[in-house]
């Protein structure tokens, strides 16, 4: 969702400000902006539109040298995407420039005040109101960073919050309340974001900032106050060293962000790997926080995330409970707190979320903590708000995911969630440290697995071409495989918007093998033979679409012959265990989208109307 940038340096700050926006793209918007602080004045453009618009509005008349600037780019919530309603947003009489991101939920409250007592307010937006607000008070004679205090004071719902002002060129102000914020701190500069890829070409030293706190920076560093002017306590925010650098947030030559990380796997496997078990196999979790006597108490887990985190999740619940015997459940994060969930203390809540900042995931862990259970993030952004807030946390360590479509993300949760069914299980008790090892050692083996998979490429693409103008695919599976079908079919909803459904094969017959029509398409994930009747009844169900004339897209190990004469087309899977078959069965799935999606002409990175952090519920 919204992107922001703050900037005050030795820099040109339209530049810095203009390329950490086209940093921030990835996220999703649909209009965009920049202010500078220039000779005593706020000088500011925006539109409508793709950066692109920004650009040429910026080429045609362009910004005066200004080392301090703020920039924004917009996914609208209140009002339509035009020209006015981009940010920046300007005090009443242009002295104050505002960008912001999440809702103030009593911005009408506060606008009729403010007209009441003469505003004239230009846009649809709730920002506007906290421009006027905080012109209003630096007007009254308040500093910017006393005017954010006394504003944010005001203020209910979620935000970050970025300002400048005209009079005082020597700093950029900004809040932040369950919204994203960072700062990054350079050499005589500083830099504030929605995250770090914004600044990571200048600066990899970052602060990750609490909960209600104002940040001032200037080109002599940063100061961190809460909302009453108190300095920020000691452990309330936290500076950190981002551990990738400007090339993870390239392309490297691929065509799309997304097909750069779906290549990305087997090195994203690895790094999730790394040091999280010893020579034997024996699983160390150094950085869990969660002592062994607690995990040993854990008598339920509830797994909490949204869209592909919750297929995660899905996948999780087969294998830890296998593992652990320890009931789990898996719930959508934005429903979990609204049923009013069973929690108790020795409840262990797994949030899985790979930007860290999804409102929707934010809120059902804050619920959980309230409730006294326990909170453990799997989570790939450093500095986010989600590990920040949980009793502990296991990153993931995939590096920037910037395509919207989740792809290496999806692939260490996976990787995460059964680093964490092995761990519980090992302390526990519930699997013998040889059988533990085996797991670890197969593990280790996937990411030769999902290369020979991507060097395989080429047949998933020529099915690309082939079905380039389908106008539905279904996707089933069983057992782990339903998680995956459910997968493959929101990455092609998402990316090629068509109709993409995902079934558990065994449901078919009680309703959905009614769409089945001649020549559509259907994935099947075939589980491997030797799992209970698993793969006998999966083939069942091939058999049963095909007969209906659906054209059969069979994933299947190596070696199965029996269900070969089903498959139209037959993709080869690696031989791995049936629990760790999503991470092979999962990537011709992403790859398909991918490419389909690239054959019908589609944005792949940035999708209609979708936003890679979705910070408002
Ligand atoms: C995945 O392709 C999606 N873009 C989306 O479902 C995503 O997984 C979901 O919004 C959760 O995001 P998170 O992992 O950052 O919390």
């Amino acid at each position: 969702m919204c992107g922001i940038v703050g900037y005050v340096g030795h820099r040109d700050a339209a530049d810095v400000v203009v390329e950490g926006l086209r940093r921030l793209e990835y996220r999703g918007y649909d209009s965009a902006g920049i202010a500078l602080v220039h000779d005593g004045h706020v000088v500011a453009r925006k539109r409508a539109g793709k950066l692109a618009n920004l650009d040429k509005a910026l080429a045609d008349d362009p910004l005066p040298p200004a080392g301090t600037g703020i920039g924004h780019t917009r996914w609208a919530t209140h009002g339509p995407p035009t020209d006015r309603n981009a940010h920046p947003h300007l005090g009443a009489g242009g002295r104050v420039a505002v960008v912001h991101n999440g809702i103030i939920e009593n911005f009408a409250r506060l606008r009729a005040d403010l007209e009441r007592d003469g505003h004239e307010l230009r846009s649809d937006t709730d920002t506007e109101v906290a421009a006027h607000l905080l012109e209003a008070a630096v007007e009254a004679g308040s500093d910017l960073t006393e005017a954010m205090q006394q504003v944010c004071r005001r203020l209910e719902g979620a935000f970050t919050l970025v300002a400048i002002d005209g009079a005082d060129p020597d700093r950029v102000v900004a809040a932040r309340r369950n919204s994203p914020l960072v700062v990054g701190v350079g050499e005589g500069e500083s830099f504030l974001a929605s995250d770090v890829a914004a600044f990571i070409e200048h600066t990899r030293d970052a602060i990750e900032l609490g909960q209600d706190q104002v940040v001032t920076i200037s080109r002599d560093g940063v100061e961190v106050t809460d909302v009453d002017g108190r300095p920020a306590e000691a452990g309330s925010y936290r500076p950190y060293h981002v551990d990738w650098d400007l090339s993870a947030a390239e392309k490297g030559g691929f065509d799309w962000f997304m097909r750069k990380e779906i290549h990305e796997q087997p090195a994203a496997i690895t790094a999730s790997m790394l040091g999280r078990h010893d020579a034997q196999g024996a699983l160390q979790l150094d950085e869990l926080r969660i002592s062994e006597e607690e995990l040993r108490e854990v008598d339920k887990i509830i797994l909490v995330g949204c869209g592909t985190a919750n297929y995660a999740s899905m996948v999780a619940k087969y294998a830890i409970e296998h593992w652990t015997r320890i009931p789990c459940e898996v719930e959508l994060a934005h429903e979990f707190r609204y049923r009013d969930p069973i929690l108790t203390r020795a409840t262990l809540v797994v949030a899985i979320s790979q930007s860290g900042e999804t409102a929707d995931t934010l809120m059902a862990i804050r619920h959980a903590r309230q409730q006294r259970a326990k909170v453990l993030a799997i989570c790939n952004t450093n500095g986010s708000t989600i590990p920040r807030e949980s009793d502990a946390v296991i990153y993931t360590h995939a590096g920037p995911e910037i395509g919207v479509a989740s792809t290496k993300g999806f692939m260490t949760q996976l990787v995460a969630c059964y680093l964490l069914g092995l761990y519980l299980a090992q302390v526990r008790g519930t699997k013998y440290g040889d059988e533990i090892a085996q797991i670890v050692g197969e593990l280790e083996q996937m990411p030769a697995y999902v290369q020979r998979l991507l060097d395989a490429s080429e047949q998933v693409h020529r099915l690309a071409e082939e079905l380039s103008t389908a106008r539905s695919v279904l996707f089933l599976g069983r057992h782990t495989g339903f998680p995956i079908a459910l997968e493959g079919a929101l990455k092609l909803k998402e990316l090629a918007y068509i109709h993409a459904e995902g079934f558990a094969a065994g449901e078919l017959k009680h309703g959905p093998i009614a769409l089945v029509e001649d020549r559509l398409p259907v994935f099947c994930v075939v589980p491997p033979p030797g799992r209970d009747q698993l793969h006998d009844k999966m083939v069942s169900g091939i058999q049963e679409v095909r007969a209906r004339g659906a054209r059969t897209i069979v994933l299947a190990e190596d070696g199965d012959e029996e269900v070969a004469p089903y498959a139209d087309d037959l993709i080869r899977l690696p031989r791995v265990p049936t629990l760790l078959q999503p991470m092979v069965a999962v990537v011709p799935l992403q790859l398909f989208a991918c490419e389909l999606a690239t054959r019908m002409g589609h944005d792949v990175d940035q999708p209609r109307n979708l936003a890679k952090s979705v910070t408002v519920e």
